[in-house]
């Protein structure tokens, strides 16, 4: 997957990371191996079914005690994750839309907090550090959304964060996009 390699170019063992969106926990499981045994993640789910997958998943691979798992909305996180970390963050990485395989299809992401989440997540960045954000169209909403995304990127300080749109050609369609923020090292 894009983002993966993307994310892991950037963060190092021993690095804090951010799963905003835990769903099935497959990028929380990805990030908790990136960070190492002296890491930790720090996942965010608003649905307890997304929750509880996650943290088989995590047990599975004997990865559980490197993940702290919350049920409460990203858009929280700068109060959730240690404010001695705010600035120190190597990833966080959105995956928009509604749990895959869940029961509640209706319970999706939205632009009205997912914007404030992107602008938390931003905060909370190393120099460096890296953003990525999946964003689907196919589903009631997700264009909306998709497009809210790209106009918050469209805003950044270029002086301060590089930021790009990768639109995937071979996939289903509606593609789904992926966009890349990173902070800059003197930003
Ligand atoms: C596409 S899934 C994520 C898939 C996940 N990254 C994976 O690897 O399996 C999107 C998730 O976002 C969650 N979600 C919806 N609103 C949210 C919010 N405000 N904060 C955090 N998660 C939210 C949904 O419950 C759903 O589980």
């Amino acid at each position: 997957m894009l983002a993966h390699r993307i994310v892991a170019s950037v963060l190092q063992p021993g690095e804090m990371a951010v799963d905003a969106t835990v769903g099935n926990g497959h990028d929380t499981l990805f990030l908790a191996r990136q960070v190492g045994p002296q890491g930790h993640v720090y996942g965010f789910d608003v649905q307890e079914e997304a929750l509880a997958r996650t943290r088989r998943r995590l047990e599975e691979a004997g990865l559980h005690e490197r993940v702290t798992l919350l049920r409460m909305g990203h858009e929280h996180m700068a109060k959730a994750v240690p404010v001695a970390w705010h600035g120190r963050i190597g990833a966080v990485m959105f995956n928009l839309g509604y749990l895959p395989g869940g029961s509640d299809r209706s319970c999706i992401t939205r632009p009205q907090t997912t914007v404030p989440a992107l602008e938390a997540a931003l905060r909370l960045l190393r120099p460096g550090g890296v953003l990525t954000v999946v964003a689907y169209r196919g589903h009631p909403g997700g264009a909306e959304e998709a497009e809210a995304v790209r106009r918050w990127a469209e805003t950044l300080d270029p002086d301060r964060f590089v930021a790009a749109r990768y639109a995937f050609c071979n996939r289903h369609r509606p593609a789904p996009e992926l966009f890349v923020v990173v902070r800059g090292v003197a930003g």
